[in-house]
């Protein structure tokens, strides 16, 4: 059992999403992906390493045939994002333009790592995507992107746990925190 309150370095994090909400929201998510894909097949990419654990608890619900590809786009250093994003050269080959793209995400804060990963599948002509992101910091948008299917609006707060860090710390808790200090 996670008390409310976790240290990590210097900085402290509070409770702030308990682990029931979270698996009752991805059974809510996962009912709106399936009536909105139907019998499709949908090609999936899981944006590690942040992604990880809600597509892991997430893709046991959908009820359609997926394809799932891992893809590492780190854009977040410390509390900061960096505003840089590589994305690898050829990618593009492990999709076809037939079936639907479902992005799933994290957390969307500046919107930066969606924005470029669209354009850059727009550009080859992939043009049925969409997103589907555990939470979302709509005040923190910096980019024009619309995720589909939201689990939870928070702050502009940052936070740690199922799947999300802070330089590699914090990924494994069952629970949501949130940064109490600087
Ligand atoms: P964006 O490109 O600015 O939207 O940032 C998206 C990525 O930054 C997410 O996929 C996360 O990996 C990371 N990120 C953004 N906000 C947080 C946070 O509060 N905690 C942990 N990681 C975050
Ligand atoms: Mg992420």
């Amino acid at each position: 059992m996670e008390s409310g309150n976790i240290q990590i370095g210097d900085y402290q994090f509070e409770k702030y999403i308990e682990k029931e909400r979270i698996e009752s929201k991805i059974i809510e998510l996962a009912d709106s992906i399936n009536a909105y894909y139907s019998s499709q097949n949908v090609q999936t990419i899981v944006l590690l390493d942040g992604a990880e654990t809600f597509a892991s608890k997430l893709i046991p619900h959908l009820k359609f045939p997926i394809s799932k590809t891992e893809l590492q786009l780190k854009t977040y250093e410390g509390f900061e994002s960096t505003q840089t994003l590589q994305i690898p050269l050829e990618l593009h080959h492990q999709f076809n333009k037939k079936d639907p793209v479902l992005i799933i995400e994290d957390i969307i804060d500046s919107g930066l790592t969606l924005f470029k990963l669209f354009n850059y599948l727009n550009q080859y002509g992939f043009n049925s995507l969409q997103i589907v992101t555990l939470l979302h910091k709509p005040t923190c948008l910096k980019y024009p992107i619309q995720p589909m299917f939201v689990g939870f609006e928070i702050g502009p707060e940052f936070v740690i746990g199922f799947g999300m860090d802070i330089d590699e710390s914090g990924r494994e808790l069952d629970c949501i925190y949130r940064l109490k200090s600087i």
